[in-house]
C-alpha cells in the first residue's frame, strides 16, 4: 500500500496550505518542520502531526556524505521531493534549490518548475535583496517561496565556515532589512538560521510572512530541525539541535515529543539559542 494512503490513523487530517501557515502565525500558534529525505520518514512525519516537511539539501551532508551542500544537484533534490511526495499527502512540501541553481530569475523559473513537478508546494532559496525580483517572479508564476537568511549553508565559503550570523549591528540591520524586502517581494515563509534570538523575534515581528528558526531561539513563528539531529544520528551535533529519541520508545514518539515541546514553547531553550 503506498506510504501516503498508508493509514487513517494520522495526527494531520487536512492538507497544510500556505493559509493555515498564515493563519497559525496569526493566531498566536506555533508550527513544526522537519527536513527529512524518504517515504518513511514523511510517513511518520504525518502520523506525528509534522506540519512542514522540508526536503533540505542538507542531505549533501546528512545523506550523501559531502562536507557541504555545494554539491547537491536538481536530480539528487527531484529524487528525495518524490520520495517524500510518495510518503505524506498532508503536510505542506518544501523543495530546497541546489547551489547555483537560481542565480538568475530565468535559472531559478527553470528549476524551481521542476522542483514543484515532482511534487513540493513551495520552493526555498537562500540569501537576501538580490533574490527579491526572482521571488515575485515565482510568485507571479504560482510557485510559493520560502527565503532563508542568516546562516546560509551554501553561502560556507564566504562565510568562513558554519557560523552564527547576524551578532554585529550591521549585519543584523542588514539581516532586518533583507527580510523586510523579500516579504514585500512575496516571500511566503522564511527561515532564520544561526542568529541571536532578539535578532529573529524582531523580524518575526516586522514581517507578515510566518517565520521558521533553526538556532534562532523560540521566539519564530515555527521551528526546523533536521531529522538526523532529532533522532541522533549526528556524530557532533549542533548547539541548536536536540536528541529528542533519548526521552522516547519509537521514531514517531521522538518526532510527537519534537511538536509536542515547539507547539508548547519549550524547545528550544537557553541551551539551543544564541545570544
Ligand atoms: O537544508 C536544510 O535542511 C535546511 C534547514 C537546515 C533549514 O536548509
Amino acid at each position: 500500500m503506498p506510504y501516503a494512503n498508508a493509514s487513517a490513523d494520522t495526527a494531520l487530517s487536512q492538507p497544510i496550505t500556505i493559509n493555515t501557515l498564515r493563519k497559525m502565525k496569526a493566531e498566536g500558534d506555533k508550527f513544526v518542520t522537519v527536513a527529512l529525505y524518504d517515504a518513511p520518514m514523511a510517513a511518520m512525519a504525518r502520523k506525528s502531526g509534522v506540519e512542514v516537511l522540508l526536503v533540505g539539501d542538507s542531505l549533501g551532508m546528512t545523506v550523501l556524505g559531502y562536507d557541504s551542500t555545494i554539491p547537491v544537484t536538481m536530480e539528487q533534490m527531484i529524487y528525495h521531493v518524490e520520495a517524500v511526495k510518495r510518503g505524506n499527502n498532508k503536510s505542506l512540501i518544501m523543495g530546497d534549490m541546489p547551489f547555483m541553481t537560481y542565480a538568475t530569475a530565468e535559472q531559478a523559473m527553470v528549476n524551481a518548475t521542476r522542483i514543484m513537478q515532482a511534487g513540493a508546494h513551495m520552493v526555498k532559496i537562500e540569501g537576501g535583496a538580490w533574490l527579491a525580483d526572482t521571488v515575485r517572479m515565482l510568485g507571479e508564476c504560482g510557485i510559493p517561496v520560502c527565503a532563508h537568511l542568516g546562516l546560509t549553508p551554501q553561502s560556507v565559503n564566504k562565510f568562513g565556515g558554519f557560523r552564527v550570523q547576524g551578532r554585529d549591528q550591521a549585519q543584523a540591520e542588514q539581516i532586518l532589512e533583507d527580510a523586510k524586502l523579500l516579504d514585500r517581494a512575496g516571500a511566503d515563509l522564511l527561515v532564520l538560521e544561526c542568529v541571536p534570538n532578539a535578532l529573529a523575534a524582531k523580524v518575526t515581528a516586522a514581517v507578515s510572512m510566518p517565520t521558521i528558526g533553526i538556532g534562532a531561539g523560540r521566539d519564530t513563528n515555527a521551528q526546523v530541525l533536521v531529522i538526523n539531529d532529532i533522532l541522533g544520528l549526528t556524530p557532533q551535533p549542533p548547539k541548536f539541535s536536540k536528541n529528542f529519541l533519548v526521552e522516547a520508545e519509537d521514531i514517531p514518539g521522538a518526532l510527537r515529543k519534537y511538536v509536542a515541546d515547539v507547539k508548547a514553547g519549550m524547545f528550544p531553550d537557553e541551551s539551543h539559542t544564541f545570544g
